[in-house]
């Protein structure tokens, strides 16, 4: 039972006179977390097996080495509560029957993270134990089982909600309780925007869920996700099913907040659940990885289709979303898609920017430019440097604005889907052969293909040093350039979008600048 009288004291007391370690300062998320969560495609369908599985294709399919570490058990893995060993946790033996720190052991051995899931609050969203009240007992286990991420949900808190010293004191009680027990476990927050966690998340945790969960829909109108719409701030209501369009829009107030170590979170991805477009998660994957959002797959990797996994290889996207500069991108200007330049209406056409820190030039950072169409036509968009360097300077007068620019398609060099399904075969063919799996070579259709040369190996070379180095798998090749005061030009697809890095052209120094 939950003691309401204490709470309230610790409350005025840790808000006031605490000063301890703090969630972000646990040296974890610098950049963006990365990996993969079991509920949008399975929810409490959940096993040892599952992990296990998963975890070697994230191996097999290259996503380890992509960045993707973190392996997360969501929802509905415990079975009560140990009266006789402090009222731990007990997790359900018919789904883990060798416990929690076998799995953890077998991921650890793939070099992969484990992540697990809690509540703050008296039961779990599926009627599971949550953790109010026994955070320090379950923190204790979580460490003991050799876990390296908990994603801390918000259902049945039992009214400690409503303001945002109520809520922030209730989620820093796990992440004290985390840190004091000395193991690094990555703290993400899902209490679904309530409470404004970006104002205070970044003193607690290293991500704040900014929503209610996702839905596999580009965007549809659900009344159960309120705070529809482009205005859309300050939501009070998260609620659930939200729309992709839905959530990019509320993140276009709060940009500011991401930061390395603490993070914006837009909810898992639904990048191969089926029920959008390619085109449509193409634009999901550009969006989530501009805005520094964690990048937590959300499909069953058992089952997944080559153009899902080429979207999620993409290391020139995924370079913006780990760029060691840590800043998100930012919405320059949106026009709503009311039918008058031919277009058959949809959410508008957006364009996003943003600071990257790889450079060639001693004086100007590189840039990322996302173009968002969510009208639905097909439609050609302009990006003026004016507006894309508008941070630097108003109205034109931002220095880049006079300089040329190259620009690379962030998208051209995306994974054909005949190499990813080849991939796919290659880890088909290791779990049927005893003599491992080697994953630099494989054969294919009578072919042997090197099907990892042309990709990004972040294990063997972070993106931060891959960028520095100029990796050209990063960076992309130039596809078109802009002249000074020119205009990015692109033809983006119905519900798609189109993401390019801009790099200066280094300009011959003038005679008089010598002097
Ligand atoms: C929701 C949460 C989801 C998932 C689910 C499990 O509150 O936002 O991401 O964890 O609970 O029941």
């Amino acid at each position: 039972m939950f003691r309401s009288g204490s709470f309230v004291i610790a409350v005025a007391g840790s808000a006031l006179f605490a000063i301890g370690v703090r969630g972000k300062d646990n040296g974890l998320a610098i950049t963006p977390q990365m990996g993969w969560d079991n509920w949008n495609a399975l929810g409490c369908d959940v096993s040892e097996d599952l992990l296990v599985q998963t975890a070697n294709l994230i191996v097999d399919y290259g996503l380890r080495d992509l960045g993707y570490h973190y392996v997360i058990l969501d929802d509905c893995w415990s079975s009560g509560r140990n009266a006789s060993s402090n009222n731990s946790l007990i997790p359900d033996t018919t789904k883990f029957p060798r416990g929690m720190a076998a799995v953890a052991d077998d991921i650890h051995a793939l070099n992969l993270g484990f992540g697990m899931y809690s509540d703050a609050g008296r039961y779990t969203c599926g009627m599971y134990e949550g953790s109010l009240g026994h955070e320090t007992v379950d923190a204790n286990s979580f460490a003991e089982w050799g876990v390296d991420y908990l994603k801390y949900d918000n259902c049945y808190n039992e009214g400690y909600a409503g303001n945002q010293l109520i809520s922030s004191t209730r989620y820093r009680t796990m992440g004290d309780a985390l840190n004091a027990t000395g193991r690094p476990i990555l703290y993400s927050l899902c209490n679904w925007g309530e409470d404004y966690p970006w104002n205070w998340g970044s003193t607690v945790a290293n991500s704040w869920r900014i929503s209610g969960d996702i839905f596999d829909d580009w965007d549809a109108y659900d009344a159960r996700c309120p705070c529809e719409g482009p205005d859309a701030w300050n939501c009070e209501l998260p609620g659930f099913h939200c729309s992709v369009t839905n959530i990019f829009n509320k993140v276009a107030f709060i940009v500011s907040k991401a930061q390395p170590g603490a993070w914006n979170d837009l909810d898992m991805l639904e990048v191969g659940n089926g029920a959008m477009t390619d085109p449509e998660y193409v634009a999901h994957f550009s969006m989530w990885s501009a805005v520094k959002s964690p990048l937590i797959m959300g499909n069953d990797l058992r089952d997944i289709a080559p153009q899902d996994l080429s979207i999620l290889s993409n290391a020139a996207v995924i370079a913006v979303n780990q760029d060691p500069l840590g800043q998100s991108a930012a919405r320059r200007w949106l026009c709503h898609g009311n039918g008058t330049n031919g277009e058959s209406g949809g959410s508008g056409i957006q364009l996003w920017s943003g600071n990257l820190k790889g450079t060639v030039h001693e004086d100007y950072n590189d840039y990322v430019v996302l173009l968002v169409n969510g009208n639905n036509n097909a439609t050609v968009m302009n990006a003026t440097l004016e507006d894309i360097f508008v941070d630097s300077g108003p109205r034109g007068h931002a220095p880049q604005v006079d300089m040329s620019w190259e620009v690379r398609d962030l998208w051209a060099g995306r994974m054909s889907n005949e190499t990813a399904q080849a991939i796919i075969d290659a880890s088909a063919v290791a779990s049927n052969t005893t003599n491992g799996y080697n994953a630099t070579t494989i054969t294919s259709g009578g072919n042997a293909t090197a099907i990892f040369d042309n990709r990004y190996n972040a294990t063997a070379m972070s993106y931060a040093d891959g960028l520095a180095a100029n990796n050209s798998i990063l960076l992309g090749s130039v596809t078109t350039t802009v002249q000074p005061s020119g205009t990015l030009t692109a033809n983006v697809d119905r519900h798609g979008a189109a993401m390019f890095r801009l790099r200066a052209i280094p300009t011959a120094v003038r005679k008089r600048d010598e002097l």
